[in-house]
């Protein structure tokens, strides 16, 4: 098989050559020209057929949708939009598709949501090839920053027996029957006889798992699946999502802060390099939906431009505190725009997210050093012993997508906090050790890998940068 994707065909200068090109079927005009795609890029291969050249079934069955393999010559394009095109030879149809029935044989471009209920055909549509071939190279320069750096990819169990955020948002693992489970003499149901011999769950996050990788190998990083049943039915939130979650030892909040931006920074810098064509398409496909808006409400940035601005431009750090009384000093406060009231102490709503990064400041805004009532057992506790050396970062269009912080190093500290939070220290009695046996100051942050798709892609809802999302009440593919 020596097949050319149609890529690297166009990109390259193969005139004169006889190649194989493999695809399916976008369009097919007067009987002779194919627009073929391979999924490597959304620029079609013209493939011209001869007129007389294929018989009239043939021609029938070369329909949207359909597969096919050909044979023939790569020559100059005389078309507009193409530099090159192939005169077919031999015509193959590998796989025919029923124009009538095909749900992407559509004269209209489907909107999102229908292609939301067709997830399983909609990587098919240029909008899904670019949103998917730049989640992909995300996926690699994330692996590519943190391996040029010496971390070490730390592969963080799916299934544990903790909750690292303790916010009680689990999936149960369990192989004990519905139906009559094994019981206590308390007529509770009794883990002693599952799977593991205890209570499991998917985890929520890699972070505790990370931190043991990090007091040995210094700077590690998770990238996987994590899992939560919050029952936010958002455009922003996933049952299933991935997160990247290094962790470091010997860094503070500040040098943390500085890894998250530049790590950022890194990977869109990557994907403008790599990925321009996609982010082309995208920045177009943007630009429309933008149009269908009023005035007001369109964003003042094409994709690409807020892009370079964010490559170009130093994220804003403020504290929480801070973040708080511009709130409260904000026309949106004081004209009680704001559904949700605002005072120190609140865990801040997207609403709020959003007036400092999009209103404010106009850009990624890293907010420091939140109340320790609204933050995770393991954050470090600030000398005011109020807060702590916690970092969100907030993001235009998105709102937090990064959540990390310095993490608790003190023992006593640490079991107190535990404590405080009715967090059973016997249960995490592997995750102490760390602060028992050479504890150092060490740091870490999550990534949404979903939220910074959206950022780079310009999509508004997170289902549309998931290959197959599960939300509350949806796990259809
Ligand atoms: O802020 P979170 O909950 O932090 C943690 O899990 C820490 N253990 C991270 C760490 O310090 N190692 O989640 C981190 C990020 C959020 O900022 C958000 O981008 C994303 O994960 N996230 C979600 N993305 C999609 N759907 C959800 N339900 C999400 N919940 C969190
Ligand atoms: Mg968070």
């Amino acid at each position: 098989n020596n097949r050319i994707k149609i890529k690297t065909l166009l990109s390259g200068d193969a005139a004169g050559q006889q190649v194989t090109v493999m695809g399916w079927v976008r369009s097919f005009r007067n009987n002779q020209f194919i627009a073929l795609n391979d999924g490597s890029t959304n620029n079609n291969l013209q493939v011209v057929v001869e007129l007389g050249q294929l018989d009239e079934p043939t021609l029938k069955r070369i329909t949207t949708g359909a597969s096919l393999k050909i044979t023939g010559q790569v020559v100059e394009s005389l078309g507009k939009g193409q530099k090159l095109e192939v005169k077919a030879t031999t015509l193959e149809i590998l796989g025919d598709c029923d124009a009538e029935k095909y749900p992407l044989q559509l004269k209209n471009r489907p909107s999102l949501e229908y292609l939301r209920e067709i997830a399983h055909l909609r990587f098919r549509t240029n909008t899904f090839g670019a949103i998917f071939r730049v989640r992909h190279a995300l996926a690699f320069a994330i692996h590519e920053f943190f391996n040029k750096q010496g971390f070490v990819y730390l592969h963080t169990p799916i299934i544990t027996a903790s909750d690292a955020e303790g916010a009680g948002e689990t999936f149960r693992v369990t192989t004990l029957p519905f139906d009559n489970p094994p019981r206590t003499a308390a007529g509770e149901i009794d883990f002693a006889e599952d799977f593991f011999g205890k209570s499991t769950n998917l985890t929520v996050s890699g972070q505790l798992e990370g931190e043991l990788g990090a007091m040995a190998f210094s700077e590690v990083y998770t990238f996987g699946p994590t899992f939560r049943a919050e029952n936010s039915n958002t455009t922003r939130h996933l049952a299933e999502f991935w997160m990247i979650e290094p962790e470091m030892a010997f860094y503070d909040l500040e040098d943390n802060m500085n890894l998250a931006e530049a790590f950022i920074k890194y990977l869109i810098g990557y994907v403008m390099t790599n990925n321009r064509e996609d982010l082309e398409f995208l920045d177009q496909r943007l630009a429309e939906e933008e149009k269908q808006k009023p005035q007001a409400e369109r964003s003042e940035m094409g994709l690409i431009e807020k892009l370079e601005f964010v490559l170009n431009n130093n994220f804003e750090r403020i504290t929480y505190t801070e973040a708080i009384r511009i709130l409260l000093d904000s026309p949106a406060y004081k004209k009680k725009k704001f559904k949700y009231d605002v005072s120190w102490g609140i865990d801040m709503q997207s609403e709020h997210e959003r007036y400092l990064v999009e209103k404010h400041f106009k850009k990624p805004v890293i907010v420091t050093n939140y109340p320790k009532d609204i933050k995770a057992f393991y954050m470090r506790l600030n000398d005011d012993g109020k807060t702590v050396a916690a970092m969100d970062i907030l993001a235009p269009g998105i709102g937090e997508i990064v959540g990390g912080s310095q993490r608790e190093e003190r023992l006593e500290k640490l079991e107190g906090r535990m404590h405080d939070m009715h967090i059973p220290t016997e249960e995490l009695n592997w995750y102490l050790d760390t602060r028992r046996y050479g504890a150092v100051p060490h740091a870490g942050f999550g990534l949404g890998f979903e939220r910074i798709v959206l950022f780079v892609t310009g999509m508004t809802n997170i289902r549309d940068v998931i290959p197959f999302a599960r939300t509350p009440k949806n796990c259809e593919f």
